[in-house]
């Protein structure tokens, strides 16, 4: 069979890579609670707004539906056994920012969520509406304040995500985000502003392409 020959390989949630984010909320009496969410998205951009799908089960769907505040917290590299824990672990039977070691503390622009403050990026969150799906109800939600890690901002206050280590979720398994590929355009860009966003030419990618494909063919990571 050649490589590309199709197969059919059933229906399921095929759809990779995804982010893989630790959703952090609270309720009216002051309790918080973490849960890992990979059914997450950005669906607009004029005003923000993103989903999250959640079980109906969950402890933190009551929680969210109560105050109608969550905040997608991204996950690094420190932060990934966490983040499994948090997704295998229901807050019905352990305080997760406890048994993480885990810091909350007030979100930005929301009144009863809480946010992680050991993560590297924190998105406060509104939901505008919640539509049933079947196994999860879709919370549908307006991005209301972003807080980010000091470390990330460069000199000119420009906010560099690439710094982060963030994590990616791909059929099951926590991958770090790897090797920089392009960036938005970049099949179009001058020489000149490929060379400035990449630190090297397009020349001299290509001139060391044959060596990084052999190297890699071996076994070595670049
Ligand atoms: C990698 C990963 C991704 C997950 N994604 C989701 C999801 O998108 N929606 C959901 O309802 N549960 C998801 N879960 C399961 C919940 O995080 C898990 O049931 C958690 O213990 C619920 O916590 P809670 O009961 O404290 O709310 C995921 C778990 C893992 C490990």
């Amino acid at each position: 069979m050649a490589k590309h020959d199709k197969i059919d390989v059933g229906l399921s949630t095929i759809l990779n890579p995804v982010p893989v984010v630790m959703v952090s909320c609270g309720d009216k009496e002051g309790r918080s609670n973490i849960l890992t969410i990979a059914w997450a998205g950005t669906v607009n951009s004029e005003p923000p707004m993103v989903t999250i799908s959640v079980r109906k089960s969950r402890f933190s769907h009551k929680m969210i539906s109560e105050t109608g505040e969550f905040v997608i917290n991204l996950v690094n590299k420190s932060l990934c056994k966490a983040c499994d824990r948090c997704g295998v672990i229901s807050g019905a039977d352990e305080d997760k920012f406890s048994s993480c070691s885990l810091t909350a503390v007030k979100a930005s622009g929301l009144s009863y969520a809480y946010a992680i403050k050991e993560a590297p990026v924190s998105i406060s969150c509104k939901v505008k509406s919640v539509t049933e799906l079947g196994s999860h109800d879709m919370f549908l939600a307006e991005i209301v304040a972003v807080t980010a890690d000091s470390y990330l901002l460069d000199d000119t206050g420009r906010l560099c995500l690439d710094k982060a280590k963030l994590v990616a979720y791909n059929h099951g398994e926590y991958f770090l985000l790897g090797e920089k590929l392009g960036f938005f355009g970049y099949s179009v860009a001058s020489d000149e502003v490929f060379e400035k966003r990449m630190g090297f030419s397009r020349k001299d990618r290509d001139k060391y392409k044959h060596i990084r494909e052999q190297g890699e063919k071996n076994g070595k990571k670049y």
